[in-house]
């Protein structure tokens, strides 16, 4: 089976003032279809940059990011946004727009991407009610729990039917309880919407409930059995 998304060697340094930090020393990962991988590591090992990298929104310093076959380093701004929709992001802070409702937020991209209102009003309330929100559309973010508000955010990640969610820290920020529900939807998302999934966490029993653990630590990947 080919990989659905690759990274080669994949290396990410900034520069603090003239002091190099080397976040990523070399990443190389396959991702299959349908996969669901969890990277572990502690905070700093350069699991959010990782994600960046894989979800076109920073890049490397050197080293590939390939999805699809494609070294995503070679498009332009139209094939990357046209790569974006492809997939879907969930942010540790949810990232919602405190003015909008629950069902406005969840409707966002299909609003940039100019669907009609009737459209992406079905398409917002469908997704709503896959995370189980149907009761809770005319809410704002601060009118909802930790845990409803990253179902929201989650809601809104998959509203352009991506084939691939990256969730950085997605229980990071609610209660355990909440953390062992949302765990439980994205392993549905996996197993019956065929999501590929790639989740960073610093947290042993989210990273558990993935089909495959890789580790990171000081920017380098250890696979789970070697
Ligand atoms: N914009 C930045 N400028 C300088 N250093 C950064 C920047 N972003 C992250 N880092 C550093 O890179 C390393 C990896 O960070 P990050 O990928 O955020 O780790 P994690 O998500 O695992 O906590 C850390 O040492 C962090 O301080
Ligand atoms: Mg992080």
């Amino acid at each position: 089976m080919k990989p659905v998304v690759e990274t080669i060697n994949l290396k990410k340094t900034y520069m603090l003032g003239k002091v190099p930090v080397h976040a990523l020393r070399g990443i190389n990962l396959k991702v299959y279809p349908g996969d669901f991988i969890a990277v572990l590591g502690p905070s700093g090992s350069g699991k959010s940059t990782l994600l960046n990298l894989i979800g076109a929104l920073d890049k490397p310093t050197e080293g590939k990011v390939i999805i699809d076959g494609i070294d995503i380093s070679t498009l332009n701004e139209d094939q990357l946004a046209e790569l974006r929709r492809k997939i879907g992001f969930v942010f540790q802070f949810f990232n919602l727009i405190p003015r909008l409702s629950a069902l406005e937020n969840v409707e966002l991209p299909l609003t940039i991407a100019g669907v009609s209102k009737s459209e992406r009003r079905k398409r917002a309330m469908e997704l709503l009610k896959i995370v189980g929100l149907e009761d809770r559309m005319k809410h704002k973010p601060t009118e909802l729990s930790g845990g409803e508000q990253q179902r929201v955010a989650i809601a809104r990640a998959l509203v352009n039917n991506p084939r691939y969610l990256l969730m950085d820290e997605p229980t990071g920020n609610i209660d355990s309880k909440t953390a062992a529900e949302i765990m439980k939807l994205v392993k549905k998302l996996n197993e019956e919407e065929g999501v590929t999934i790639i989740l960073v966490t610093h947290d042993q029993f989210v990273a558990n409930q993935a089909k495959r653990v890789v580790y990171i630590v000081d920017g380098v990947l250890k696979e789970e059995n070697t």
